[in-house]
C-alpha cells in the first residue's frame, strides 16, 4: 500500500492568447504548488478491477473520475507492462475543494499516475509520466512537476522557474458554489473572441508568449519580490467568473480591502474559479488575515483555508 499527498496549485497568472485547432485555447499561465492536499491511497488488488472510494460525496467514483482514467490509460497504453498486475483500490481523502479552479481533480491523477509507477514498478520516466497525464487533463503534466512554472499551449507544456518563493495563500471559496471550465472556456471564447490572435500567425503569438516568459510576474518571482508578485497577479478568466458570479465579485472586494488593511500582497481568482486567494509573507498574516475575513463574511457556506507555496506536487508518505 502506498500514500501520497497531491498537492493543489493556483495561477499568478493566466492569459489565453487563442484558438488552437484542437479546440482548446493557447494559454501562458505561471502556476504554483500550494500545501493544500489530498491525500491519495493506492492497495494493490488481485483481481484486475479499478476502485474508487472517497469521503467527497461529489466526486464521482466511476470511470468519470480522473484518478480511474489515470489506471485505464496506463493499462491502456502499456499492456504488457500491466497486465500481470492485477487491479487497485485508490482512496481519496478530499481536502482540496471540488469545482474550484485548484486542479484536485488533475492533482488527483497526477498522483495515481506517479504512485502507479512505483506500485507496478514499470520504470517511466517524468516526461513520460508528463506525456501520459497530458492526455487526462491540461493540469496534470503541472501537477506531477510541483514548484513554480510557466504552463503553455493547452497548459500541459511545462517549464519550471525557482522554487524558492516562501509566500502563504489564503484561499476562499463558496462550499455550493462551483464552475465549470469548459463554460467558462467557452463564454471568455463569445466575449472575447476578436481579440484573439489567429492561429495562422505564429509570429506574433511566439511575440506574445516571449513577452508573458520574460514578464513581470516572471521576473518578480526570479527577484523573489513579494511586492512585485502580489501587484502582477492576472488571470483573464475573472473577466468572465466575476460577472456572472456577483457573489464572488463581492467576496473579492471583501479580500482585496482586508489585504490592504493586513498589508498583503494581492488578491486573484484561481483558474476557472470560483476560488479566491490573497498572498501574505507570512504565515501569521495569512493566519490573521483568514480570521478576520471568516468573521467579516457572516456565510457558513464560505470555506477559508490558508496554506504556504509548496515546491512539490506530489508527496510521498509511505
Ligand atoms: O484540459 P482540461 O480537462 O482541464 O480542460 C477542461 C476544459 O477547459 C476543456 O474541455 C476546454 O473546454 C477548456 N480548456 C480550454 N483551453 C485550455 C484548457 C482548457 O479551452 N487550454
Amino acid at each position: 500500500m502506498l500514500t501520497f499527498l497531491a498537492n493543489a496549485k493556483i495561477n499568478l497568472h493566466l492569459e489565453i492568447i487563442g484558438s488552437r485547432p484542437d479546440g482548446f485555447h493557447e494559454l501562458v499561465m505561471v502556476m504554483q504548488s500550494v500545501a493544500l492536499a489530498d491525500r491519495i491511497t493506492l492497495r494493490p488488488l488481485n483481481t484486475p478491477t479499478i476502485q474508487i472510494q472517497c469521503d467527497h460525496p461529489q466526486v464521482p467514483t466511476d470511470s468519470a473520475n480522473l484518478a480511474y482514467q489515470a489506471v485505464a490509460l496506463l493499462q491502456e497504453r502499456l499492456p504488457h507492462r500491466t497486465n500481470q498486475k492485477g487491479g487497485v483500490e485508490i482512496t481519496i481523502e478530499k481536502k482540496i475543494p471540488v469545482g474550484a479552479g485548484l486542479a484536485g481533480g488533475s492533482s488527483n491523477a497526477a498522483a495515481v499516475l506517479f504512485g502507479l509507477d512505483i506500485l507496478w514498478d514499470l520504470g517511466l520516466t517524468r516526461v513520460e509520466l508528463q506525456e501520459l497525464g497530458s492526455e487526462l487533463g491540461s493540469d496534470v503534466p503541472f501537477c506531477l512537476a510541483g514548484g513554480c512554472a510557466i504552463a503553455t499551449g493547452r497548459g500541459e507544456e511545462v517549464n519550471l522557474l525557482y522554487k524558492n518563493n516562501s509566500l502563504h495563500a489564503v484561499l476562499a471559496k463558496y462550499n455550493s458554489l462551483s464552475v465549470s471550465t469548459p463554460w467558462a472556456y467557452q463564454t471568455y471564447r463569445e466575449q472575447f473572441g476578436h481579440t484573439y490572435i489567429p492561429v495562422d500567425r505564429f509570429t506574433s503569438l511566439e511575440k506574445r508568449r516571449a513577452r508573458v516568459h520574460s514578464g513581470s510576474m516572471v521576473q518578480a518571482i526570479g527577484k523573489k519580490q513579494s511586492q512585485a508578485i502580489g501587484s502582477n497577479l492576472y488571470n483573464d478568466l475573472e473577466k468572465i467568473v466575476l460577472p456572472a458570479h456577483p457573489k464572488v465579485a463581492l467576496l473579492k472586494s471583501t479580500m482585496t480591502a482586508l489585504a490592504a488593511q493586513f498589508n498583503a500582497l494581492g488578491t486573484l481568482m484561481s483558474g476557472s474559479g470560483p476560488t479566491l486567494f490573497t498572498l501574505s509573507e507570512t504565515p501569521e498574516q495569512a493566519q490573521s488575515m483568514a480570521k478576520a475575513l471568516r468573521q467579516s463574511v457572516s456565510d457558513s457556506d464560505l470555506m477559508v483555508y490558508t496554506a504556504p507555496f509548496t515546491a512539490h506536487g506530489i508527496e510521498t508518505l509511505s
